[in-house]
């Protein structure tokens, strides 16, 4: 048996102490819940609102990796070690949104992972697949699923696919996911790239709570389905016709044979 390759020692890597407490230090967490494996940091994080409903203080739950890492709907999140996965268990009322700005509030999250990938990978363009998914080179390299938990608790969980290459990944998923270190044929420091995250996520959380800056125009600048031919699943059809972007209520909208559609709940069944 030989010395490990290097990227073995890459990807069992761990978050250091010192780069839990800055964690701590340098955004608006106030504890990391760490956990080498976990099955998902959403239900963790559900489980701690679901204890906790009136706490006042904001949570990262923080994995090397998930068993059951779970995505919109039916989808699964593939969690290998090397990835980044998180769950941010917000504050009761550190975010008093109405039940019908959380499809803004995935969007806006979206907005700050582009920006925090694009900050400490410069050169990359990450844009944003309407409602929960950030994209490279037209590869899905973030996911994100908002919840809801006791007391009105938010629950924002990301997954970003950072040093476990989509050349690990289960075949059926190879060619549709991407991983920082295939974009950039390099290795990725987690811990900036997780602060980052979530120093953007304080902005992009102002703005959508206090209704300010561009927050419309930079999802509709940033978003891979405008122009594009779309097949929508809705609950009890199937639409197809030309996407013409991202309403300010964070609406997809679709135009079809029989006019405009707006939905805050479909599936993307196919794109091209
Ligand atoms: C999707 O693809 O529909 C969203 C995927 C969201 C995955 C993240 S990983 C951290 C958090 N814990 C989960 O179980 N899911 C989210």
């Amino acid at each position: 048996m030989g010395a490990p390759s290097q990227s073995d020692d890459i990807l069992a890597a761990r978050f250091t102490p010192d780069e839990l407490a800055r964690i701590v230090s340098d955004t608006f967490i106030d504890r990391v819940d760490y956990h080498a494996t976990i099955e998902s940091t959403n239900d963790r994080a559900k489980k701690l609102a679901a204890d906790a409903p009136s706490d006042a203080t904001c949570v990262l739950v923080l994995a090397e990796e998930q068993t059951g890492g779970r995505g919109r709907g039916a989808n699964r999140w593939w969690s290998a070690a090397g990835g980044l996965t998180f769950s941010v268990l917000l504050g009761r009322d550190a975010l008093d949104l109405p039940p019908d700005r959380l499809p803004r509030l995935s969007l806006a999250t979206g907005l700050a992972v582009c920006e925090a990938i694009e900050s400490v990978v410069p050169g990359l363009a990450a844009q944003i697949k309407w409602p929960n998914d950030v994209y490279l080179s037209s590869r899905k390299v973030s996911g994100i699923l908002v919840e809801t938990g006791r007391g009105g608790r938010i629950v924002i969980g990301i997954g970003v696919n950072v040093n476990n290459s989509a050349q690990s990944a289960p075949a059926e998923l190879r060619d549709k996911l991407i991983a920082l270190c295939d974009a950039t044929a390099s290795t990725i420091h987690r811990a900036d790239l997780l602060v980052a995250i979530l120093q953007r996520l304080t902005t992009q959380l102002d703005r959508l709570r206090d209704n300010t800056g561009k927050l419309v125009e930079d999802w509709q600048r940033r978003s891979l389905l405008t122009g594009r031919t779309v097949e929508l699943e809705l609950p009890a059809r199937r639409i197809a016709g030309r996407c013409r972007g991202i309403d300010g209520d964070g609406a997809l909208v679709v135009e079809t044979d029989a006019g405009i559609e707006r939905s805050l709940s479909a599936v993307i069944a196919r794109f091209e």
